[in-house]
């Protein structure tokens, strides 16, 4: 059966105290509505529809990167969870089949536990998420009768008794989409905080003869950002998750707790991860590759072999295949960089490719920005590139090429060739003496004056 995602981000997030939209505040690299995104992949939804509201066109945005089938609709007015699903309607028809419920604000919901609630949903014509909260502070109350769900209660609606039940609701449910729109349309607004609550639509079915259930799931999965301290404290609690899994599967973290993972991070088995290492979104570590301290990577892949680092930068679109070497402070940028290559050195290298075994030498720049437009540079295999090299792209460097150290070089370089672009050195014998011992005297002269 097909299923569609509903994600709710139209809340401002006030508690935030941010020009930013809170779904787009990131977590793991990665903005909060993103990862709600992500983990309904899992479902394989035949749709999926953002609400959004405050901030609806920045959100909308970062939807469509992430998915540009999926659907953004807006929610004008926050009056209410059910009215914010209410606002997807449209966007569903003709889609059939189910529709699961996620918060744009809680990133931390585990794919499993989503497959849970859709298997849930054979038993069950309306399948809700729960937890059993240390402290149920202002959650919705789940009432129950043995297995079967009753009804949802918002604490500020709740009685004392109801108030000290302990299982609460995380807001995700999950139901056939036609009857949960026919459900939010008896849904009215007649509570304590004059919204219409999409938690009613539990006493709603009951009422009707349909069943629910509640999935559970372990508090954590369900926690909801709100504040920059929780923000940040849901940030450490995904790094010290991130450490773990990435020694579970053998990778060796010299300093565990130094190293920031994305939410995306993928590195193979025998990688070695030095400290303080940040990888931001989109980077692939392949097995037995290792990158060394205080190295930033971010939209890069990394194969077998290769080293990376200490100091060394990747950004997006680095390509690194096997047993390339990219030395301390150098910067790759959408650049393919072919097997055992060397950068090694201090050098700056965008736009370009570099083929294989060539060797880049300290300072070597791919001057590829005029201002306006980016240019390409392309060096061939095995080409020596002498060091502090300003290779002004376009430019072609053929296979074999040699450029001669702290050359200009403006003109394409044909296979095996040698190119020097620089002054041609002037020696003056004996002027480096007289001109020191002139200096020199004048200064005694100043200091005795
Ligand atoms: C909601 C649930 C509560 C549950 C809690 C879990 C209801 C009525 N209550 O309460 O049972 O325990 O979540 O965190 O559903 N939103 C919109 N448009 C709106 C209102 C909300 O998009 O008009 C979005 C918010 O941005 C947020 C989510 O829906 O992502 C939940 O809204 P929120 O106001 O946080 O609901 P709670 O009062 O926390
Ligand atoms: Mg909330």
């Amino acid at each position: 059966m097909s299923v569609s995602l509903v994600i709710l981000a139209a809340g401002q997030g006030s508690r935030m105290l941010s020009d930013l939209p809170k779904v787009l505040h990131p977590l793991a690299g990665v903005p909060l509505v993103v990862h709600a995104m992500r983990t309904g992949r899992v479902l394989e939804p035949a749709r999926v529809v953002v609400v959004v509201g405050h901030g609806g066109e920045q959100v909308a945005k970062v939807v469509s990167a992430e998915d540009d089938s999926a659907h953004v609709v807006s929610q004008d007015q926050q009056l209410g969870t059910a009215h914010a699903v209410a606002q997807a309607r449209e966007a569903l028809a003709g889609q059939g089949g189910d529709v699961v419920v996620l918060y744009g604000d809680t990133p931390f919901i585990r794919p499993e536990t989503l497959q849970a609630m859709q298997a849930a949903r054979a038993a069950h014509d309306l399948v809700v998420l729960g937890f059993d909260a240390v402290d149920p502070g202002r959650y919705g109350r789940l009432v129950t009768t043995g297995d079967r769900l009753e009804r949802i209660v918002e604490f500020k609606d709740a009685t004392e008794d109801e108030r000290a039940i302990s299982l609460c609701n995380s807001g995700v449910l999950c139901a056939d989409g036609a009857r949960l729109f026919e459900l939010i349309d008896a849904v009215g607004n007649d509570n304590a905080a004059g919204e219409y609550y999409l938690t009613d639509i539990v006493g709603l079915a009951r009422a009707r003869g349909l069943s629910a259930g509640v999935v559970r799931c372990d508090e954590a999965e369900t926690l909801g950002i709100n504040t920059r301290a929780e923000l940040a404290s849901a940030e450490a609690a995904f790094q010290a998750r991130a450490r773990s899994d990435a020694m579970e599967s053998g990778v060796t973290l010299t300093a565990p707790e130094t190293v920031i993972f994305a939410q995306d991070t993928v590195i193979g088995r025998d990688a070695l991860v030095e400290p303080y290492v940040v990888f931001g979104p989109g980077v692939t570590v392949e097995s037995g590759a290792t990158i060394r301290a205080f190295s930033h990577l971010e939209g890069a892949h990394v194969s077998r072999g290769a080293v990376v680092g200490p100091y060394a930068r990747l950004r997006p679109g680095a390509e690194l295949a096997e047993d390339v070497r990219i030395g301390n402070f150098v910067e790759v940028k959408a650049a393919q960089i072919d097997e055992g290559a060397k950068v090694n050195h201090l050098s700056y290298v965008g736009d370009a490719h570099v083929g294989a075994r060539a060797n880049l030498g300290a300072g070597t720049v791919t001057c590829n920005y005029d201002g306006v437009f980016k240019h390409r540079t392309e060096i061939g295999e095995g080409a020596f590139i002498g060091s502090s090299t300003m290779l002004v792209a376009p430019l072609r460097v053929g296979a074999g090429a040699v450029t001669g150290s702290g050359s200009v070089i403006t003109q394409d370089v044909a296979e095996g060739a040698l190119a020097l672009g620089r002054a041609r050195q002037d020696t003056k014998p004996g002027l480096g003496k007289r001109l020191m011992d002139r200096l020199r005297a004048a200064k005694a002269a100043q200091t005795k004056g």
